[in-house]
């Protein structure tokens, strides 16, 4: 039976809790209908060539991890897709409302119910997912907390599992693009720690939690999907 890392669910999930357990109770917190809940233009365009890079990455039968899920877009559409899949949405507080709500009103069963995770926040880690992803995150976390993105995802695998990576990156601290030197300018305005970070920056910090970049995937709108495989020699 599918057990999901119990060290980071909510209060009424923290004991071992099984699958089937947790999904009858996210039911219990399913909003009102017809209320239309906020959604992300980029998730739309983006989550259909996300999911070919998942269609051949994805192991059978994955059980997948995902760090600041948002709106809820990407994890419902890929659980969709992907049947045979279980996801674990999470995202920090301010997300959690809008996350939970999509999930339940739109969300299949291969979904556990929402789960709070800030990756600043030291937690015990269970290394029992076989794929972690996050899309569009990096580049929101100052240095400190995309660091900490790269040591959760590293505790959070099992060895072989894939840490997937979807966003913008910059190449020998050059942009790739005009529009995301503006992309980047814009968010320092937002935040000042904000910004897009360099892929040699960011496989370091998966070198240091064991992980070892297998793939780099040019994708639409000048972004990138970069998988690495914890463990993984060559
Ligand atoms: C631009 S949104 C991307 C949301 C979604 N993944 C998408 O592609 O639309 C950035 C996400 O990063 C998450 N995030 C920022 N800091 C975080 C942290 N310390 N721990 C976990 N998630 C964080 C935010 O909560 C938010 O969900």
């Amino acid at each position: 039976m599918y057990e999901i890392a119990t060290t980071f669910l909510p209060p009424v999930c923290r004991c071992s809790t099984s699958w089937q357990k947790m999904a009858a109770m996210s039911m219990m917190d399913k909003p009102d209908a017809g209320h239309s809940l906020p959604s992300s233009e980029a998730c739309e365009r983006n989550k259909g060539p996300i999911a070919q890079v998942l269609r051949e990455w994805l192991p059978a039968g994955a059980q997948v991890l995902e760090i600041g899920s948002g709106t809820g877009q990407h994890v419902v559409y890929f659980a969709q897709t992907f049947p045979d899949t279980r996801w674990q949405p999470t995202d920090t507080g301010d997300y959690l409302p809008v996350l939970r709500a999509r999930v339940t009103t739109e969300g299949g069963k291969n979904i556990a119910p929402v789960a709070e995770l800030d990756v600043c926040r030291p937690v015990e880690w269970a290394a029992c997912f076989d794929t972690v992803f996050t899309a569009n995150t990096v580049h929101f976390m100052s240095i400190e907390a995309g660091a900490a993105l790269f040591r959760v995802a590293g505790q959070a695998l099992s060895e072989n599992g894939l840490f997937i990576v979807y966003g913008p990156f910059n190449y020998k601290n050059q942009f790739t693009s005009p529009s995301n030197e503006r992309f980047d300018a814009w968010l320092k305005s937002t935040d000042p720690e904000r910004g897009i970070r360099d892929i040699a920056w960011v496989d370091e910090q998966a070198a240091a939690a064991g992980l070892m970049l297998q793939g780099d995937i040019e994708m639409p709108a000048n972004n990138r999907c970069l998988i690495w495989r914890k463990g993984a020699a060559d």
